[in-house]
């Protein structure tokens, strides 16, 4: 494993254990156990829902046969994702976020949730997958893991597929974004455990969608839609057509 790698797996093993919820949806009021379990799977249906109809408002519409959530956490987007899909594939790199993830599974069988320490997606064929998802996770990435991610999921999903990547293009003005873009990262580090009392450090990276698109070889971003992902950044959901170009 790459020394950045088993940082991040430190980090969010930490985090997956200590306070799982809170990690993935980061809020000042639900520290210490303050998620309420049906309402953090309420708010990944009120992600994926709209995301679903999106794609085939865009003429994208997959397969809906199997899906892979990428960085799935607790698995508050895979369950939603069950909905839609016959099969989910939620992977990620904290073993205690996976065993959250399988309490809180509510598809009957339907999500098969798996440890990847790895920094590529070498655990799946090309062409298995109708859709990758992914969202609030290559942000936590350093840029190079990022970006070997992002070309991995283009070799997975199988041409005729699609990607959802939601990424923070850039940081806004605000005292926080300012703070990530300019202030050295030991610093920050030092603040989120000392200050906020975070269990492990949250690093912020930022993805230009020119990098993105540079990164999707054979495929097409169609549409890149501004979301709400806190006040201090500003995201972008990438809807991606995978293959099927002239
Ligand atoms: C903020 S949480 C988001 C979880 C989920 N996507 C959601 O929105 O509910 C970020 C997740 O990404 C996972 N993660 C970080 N680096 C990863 C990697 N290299 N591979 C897979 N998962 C990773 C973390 O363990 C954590 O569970």
């Amino acid at each position: 494993m790459s020394v950045g790698l088993e940082q991040v797996r430190r980090d969010w093993t930490r985090l997956g254990s200590t306070e799982p919820l809170w990690a993935v949806c980061v809020d000042p009021d639900k520290r210490d156990g303050g998620w309420d379990e049906d309402e953090f799977l309420a708010s990944g249906r009120a992600e994926i829902d709209p995301a679903v109809r999106r794609l085939d408002e865009l003429g994208l519409a997959p397969r809906r046969e199997r899906v892979l959530d990428f960085g799935c956490g607790a698995g508050r987007l895979s369950n939603a994702l069950a909905a839609h899909f016959d099969r989910v594939v939620g992977v990620d790199i904290s073993a205690p976020m996976l065993d959250e993830a399988r309490r809180l599974d509510r598809s009957k069988g339907r999500i098969d949730f798996r440890l990847n320490e790895r920094p590529d997606l070498s655990l799946f064929a090309d062409d298995s997958f109708d859709l990758v998802y992914t969202d609030l996770v290559l942000q936590h990435l350093p840029t190079d893991l990022a970006e070997g991610y992002l070309r991995e999921f283009a070799r997975v999903v199988r041409p005729g597929g699609a990607l959802v990547l939601g990424v923070p293009e850039s940081e806004r003005r605000t005292f926080k974004g300012l703070v990530f873009k300019y202030v050295p990262w030991p610093l920050v580090a030092l603040a989120q455990r000392v200050i906020l009392r975070y269990p492990a450090p949250m690093r912020m990276h930022t993805l230009r969608t020119e990098r993105v698109a540079e990164l999707l070889t054979g495929c097409r971003i169609v549409a890149s839609d501004e979301y709400w992902g806190g006040d201090h950044w500003r995201h972008l959901k990438h809807y991606v057509q995978v293959g099927g170009l002239a």
